[in-house]
C-alpha cells in the first residue's frame, strides 16, 4: 500500500483543524513546489504549547503530517516544538511515499513559523539561525 494506516487515518480524520482566534503565535507558509499552503495557530502559556491547529490548503499528505505535527507538540515546551522535525513527523506517520515528503516541510515550517511570530509578538530574543531551513534536510 501507498500510504500507511496512520497517514489515512490522519487524512481521514485530521486532528485539531481549524483557528484558534485568539493565539499567540500564527505562522502561515507556502510550498514552492506545489503551490499548497498552511496556517498554523498556537496558544502557548508560560512556555508550555497549550493549544495547536491549523488551516490548509494542501494535499492529503499536508494533511496528514499538520494533524500529527499538531498532536506531537500540544503539552510541550516551545523549545521542544522547534526541534520537531519533518523526518519525526513522517516516521511518527510510519513513512510517507519519497515523492510526498516535500508535504511534510509545510508542517514543520508552519510550526516554526507561529512560533517566530510568538517571539516576534513578546519581544523574546531569539537565534535566526534557528528558523533557517535547511533545504538538504528536508528532501
Ligand atoms: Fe502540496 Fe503535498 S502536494 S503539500
Amino acid at each position: 500500500m501507498l500510504y500507511s494506516e496512520k497517514v489515512m487515518d490522519h487524512f481521514r480524520n485530521p486532528r485539531n483543524v481549524g483557528e484558534i482566534p485568539d493565539a499567540d503565535g500564527i505562522g502561515e507558509v507556502g510550498n514552492a513546489k506545489c503551490g499548497d499552503i498552511m496556517k498554523m495557530y498556537l496558544k502557548i502559556d508560560d512556555d508550555v504549547i497549550t493549544d495547536a491547529k491549523f488551516e490548509t490548503f494542501g494535499c492529503g499528505s499536508a494533511i496528514a503530517t499538520s494533524s500529527m505535527a499538531t498532536e506531537l507538540i500540544k503539552g510541550k515546551p516551545v523549545s521542544e516544538a522547534l526541534e520537531l522535525s519533518n523526518k519525526a513527523v513522517v516516521e511518527a506517520l510510519d513513512g510517507l511515499p519519497a515523492y510526498k515528503l516535500h508535504c511534510s516541510v509545510l508542517a514543520e515550517e508552519a510550526v516554526k513559523a507561529a512560533v517566530k511570530d510568538y517571539y516576534d509578538k513578546n519581544g523574546i530574543a531569539y537565534d535566526a539561525d534557528q528558523f533557517a531551513f535547511d533545504d538538504h534536510d528536508h528532501e
